[in-house]
């Protein structure tokens, strides 16, 4: 087993530099429990190795990731996770988000969730101050620790922060060496200059970087793999961390592999200037999404 290395905030929030991702386990936009044998045995292996941040959602396989997640850290040490849920922008009146938040923690077995964000702002016709008040009443009775958002402008964030007592700890959002609409509207710089982690989800595009010269040079420079490189790349950068999904060991023990080193300023800089055929709008989730829209995860 090995020890991630964390990143933390002044009033002690603290995420190790990887976490494991659920997308996709346990079915997308509708049950699949055909694979949840499998499944469990990833998310054991993850904890096994080291993993501790594990980052969901209610809205993974309508539910069933989450009750994945609680299968296999049956036998775990609670208190040594760092379990992270979403509500979904439909349920973020304040009646709602409670709902929600008991759901989730039914589905995962736990009392309490380390991290609970919005996975989006709320749909249309739903305010942001319910939303916000029932975030700290979440807070205020214990079944949450820290709060957090997904998907959203600075803007956005903003209006979410006026509208809570609580520091809003980080922000999850689509970032890694192709997908950059993070830089452009400002949300990493915001990020490092406020005290804010930046949880950047889809680190490696599923699986489907494209190859880039950049990348292939210095995966030589380094003695590491491409993927290696591009989730090192994020994780070096102050104040990013990040969770990829894996069911495989071998790409999860590859993934570990890129935890450990921290890549030359000059080389962060030169993938930031030369990766090919960047993106600055995420074709998943941008962050301008009109929330009655359903995200094409
Ligand atoms: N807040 C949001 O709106 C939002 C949206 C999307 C995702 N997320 C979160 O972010 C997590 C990560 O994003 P993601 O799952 O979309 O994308 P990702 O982590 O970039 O990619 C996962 C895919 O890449 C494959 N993979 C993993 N490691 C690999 C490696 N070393 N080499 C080659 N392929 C590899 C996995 O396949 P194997 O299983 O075969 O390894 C899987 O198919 C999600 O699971 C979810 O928790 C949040």
């Amino acid at each position: 087993m090995i020890t991630i290395p964390t990143k933390k905030l002044k009033n002690g929030f603290e995420l190790p530099v990887y976490g494991l991702g659920l997308w996709g386990m346990g079915g997308r936009r509708e049950v699949d429990d055909s694979k949840d044998t499998v499944e469990v045995e990833a998310i054991r292996a993850a904890v096994d190795a080291g993993v501790t941040h594990i980052d969901t959602a209610e809205v993974y396989g309508v539910g069933h990731a989450e009750e994945l997640l609680g299968k296999a850290i049956e036998d775990y040490d609670r208190s040594k996770l760092i379990l992270a849920s979403k509500v979904t922008g439909a349920n973020q009146s304040y009646d709602n988000v409670m709902r929600s938040c008991e759901g989730s923690l039914k589905r995962i077995g736990t009392d309490y969730l380390d991290l609970y964000m919005l996975h989006s702002f709320p749909n249309p016709g739903i305010d942001i101050t319910d939303t916000m008040r029932a975030m700290d009443e979440l807070i205020r009775q214990g079944m949450i620790k820290n709060i957090g958002l997904s998907n959203v402008t600075q803007r956005r964030f903003n209006v979410a922060q006026s509208l809570t007592e609580n520091k809003i700890v980080c922000n999850q959002v689509h970032y890694n060496v192709q997908y950059r609409e993070v830089e452009q509207r400002g949300l990493l710089k915001y990020a490092q200059g406020n005290d804010v982690m930046l949880v950047a989800w889809r680190p490696l595009q599923k699986g489907a970087l494209p190859n880039a010269p950049i990348i292939a040079e210095l995966a030589e420079k380094y003695n590491k793999t491409p993927s290696q490189i591009a989730i090192n790349w994020l994780i070096s950068q102050q104040n990013v961390v990040t969770i990829a999904k894996t069911s495989s060991v071998d790409h999860l023990i590859e993934n570990l592999g890129a935890i450990d080193w921290v890549m030359e300023n000059e080389d962060i800089e030169r993938i930031r200037e030369d990766f090919p055929n960047q993106q600055f709008v995420s074709d998943a989730v941008p962050l301008d999404y009109p929330s009655d829209t359903p995200p094409n995860y």
